[in-house]
């Protein structure tokens, strides 16, 4: 009798020592945010500018965080979500990657895990945290008619050329409908329409066919974003014009190009909101709650929608005093005239 009491005191120990050791591997995997980054040379912002904000929010509030980049492969982008489902995730916060995002949305749901679309939507997600992406593109569209007011050229007879970022990039979309809403309605038109990429090099290589094919009569560019913005002025400047280019992000070279008058406007969209927006988010879901958010996406996702803001070089130095670039950076030699010129110190 004794000794059966003690085995099963031995079998309840070991039950219970399970059932613990279970508990806590469901309890590290609870409390850590998995999030996926999609490249590292799109643009500047990844890496040194929501990385390190998700991070410092999210461990903040004692959570793990997780955060890995698929350096532009859709299939390492796959590998990535493995991983971290397999180690445990009380929370996904995905930026998608050419469609990538959606097939590990969909085994995080099966495995009951909230998950947060970041910047870029994604299909199955739970929820999606972004500017209001399509308010960014009607800033775009705008920032070409204003340069072209400027320059005494009417929007209906201007010759344009219209590029857009990476079309698997239904954010991108969003932002191009937005500047194309603007733009329909000024009458204009494309002269000549790129290829969409998020890839700054291609951007420029595909301006120089639209440059060689305009035979350099352009009067304006719609650029999707900062970084392709910059490689499309490289070749304007090559060929020693300047024209009205928009823009996003508000990055140092971006910044740099709008004090020196060769790019119009940039969209500043303060990582640091966004990437607060998606922390205090997920670490609602990582407590258990359901938050709840009013405006949805067509999908009918619950989108949180922040708001942009239009920089042009009168209003960089509040990117600087915001803490969101540093003169140092955007100061450089050729640069610092006009720094001096707009106040950016
Ligand atoms: C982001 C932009 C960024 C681009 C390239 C977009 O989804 O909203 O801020 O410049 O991706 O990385």
């Amino acid at each position: 009798m004794k000794k059966s009491v003690i085995a099963g005191a031995v079998a309840l120990a070991a039950v219970s020592a399970m059932l613990l050791s279970g508990c806590s591997t469901t309890a590290a995997g609870a409390n850590r945010a998995c999030i996926i980054l999609p490249d590292a040379d799109s643009g500047t912002r990844w890496e040194p500018g929501d990385r390190p904000a998700l991070e410092k929010a999210l461990t903040a509030a004692g959570f793990e965080a997780d955060i890995q980049n698929a350096q532009n492969d859709t299939s390492k982008y796959a590998t990535i979500g493995d991983q971290m489902l397999t180690k445990g995730c009380g929370v996904m916060m995905l930026v998608d990657l050419q469609g990538a995002g959606a097939a590990v949305a969909a085994k995080a749901t099966k495995q009951g895990i909230p998950v947060i679309a970041y910047d870029r939507p994604i299909t199955g997600a739970d929820y999606y945290v972004s500017f209001d992406n399509t308010r960014v593109g009607e800033m775009e569209g705008q920032t070409v008619l204003d340069g072209l007011k400027a320059n005494g050229v009417d929007p209906k007879s201007a010759s344009i050329v219209y590029s857009s970022g990476d079309p698997a990039d239904g954010n991108a979309k969003m932002v191009l409908d937005g500047a194309l809403s603007v733009l329909d309605a000024a009458g204009a038109h494309a002269a000549f329409t790129m290829a969409g990429t998020w890839d700054g090099p291609t951007a420029g290589t595909e301006f120089e066919q639209a440059y060689t094919k305009l035979n350099g009569k352009i009067d304006a560019v719609l650029a999707p974003n900062d970084n392709n913005a910059a490689n499309i002025i490289a070749i304007l400047s090559k060929n020693g014009k300047t024209v009205p280019v928009s823009g996003q992000d508000a990055s140092v070279a971006g910044l740099q190009n709008v004090l020196l008058g060769t790019q119009t406007a940039t969209v500043y969209k303060p990582f640091k909101t966004e990437a607060a927006a998606a922390s205090d988010l997920a670490i609602k879901l990582l407590k258990g709650e359901k938050p709840t958010v009013s405006k949805k996406l067509a999908d009918g996702t619950p989108f949180m929608a922040l708001d942009p803001i239009l920089i042009k070089a009168a209003d960089v130095h509040t990117v600087v005093e915001a803490g969101d670039a540093k003169a140092s950076d955007i100061c450089t030699t050729d640069v610092a005239a006009a720094c001096a010129k707009y106040g950016v110190k």
